[in-house]
């Protein structure tokens, strides 16, 4: 299944990944700007993505402690979720997103 990932550049990247991983792991196993500095323990928010507009639904809201991380941000926008929460599967092949500038590497 493939994801679209638009990085900080503004870069379109397709990128294939397999079901059940997390969409960070696809994002940083591919070479992307994206730090994951807590491997995906919710911990660190340096996987911040901001979701399309049409997939929002698809995938799902965050859970509170997602929230809490995403609050420690500066660019959080309605949209933003923290990568390493959504798994890869048949409803999001396709899915379509942007880098947050706090998710890049300095
Ligand atoms: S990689 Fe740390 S919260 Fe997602």
């Amino acid at each position: 299944m493939i994801i679209h990932v638009t990085d900080q550049a503004g870069e379109n990247h397709e990128l294939e990944g397999l079901e059940g991983w997390r969409v960070m792991e696809v994002i940083r196993d591919w070479g992307l700007n994206i730090k994951a500095e807590c491997g995906g323990a919710l911990s660190c928010a340096t996987c911040h993505v901001y979701v399309d507009p049409a997939w929002t639904d698809a995938v799902g809201k965050p859970s509170e402690e997602e929230e809490d991380m995403l609050d420690s941000v500066g660019d959080v926008r309605p949209t933003s979720r923290l990568s390493c929460q959504i798994l890869m599967s048949d409803a999001l092949d396709g899915l379509k997103l942007t880098l947050a500038p706090s998710a890049g590497k300095d």
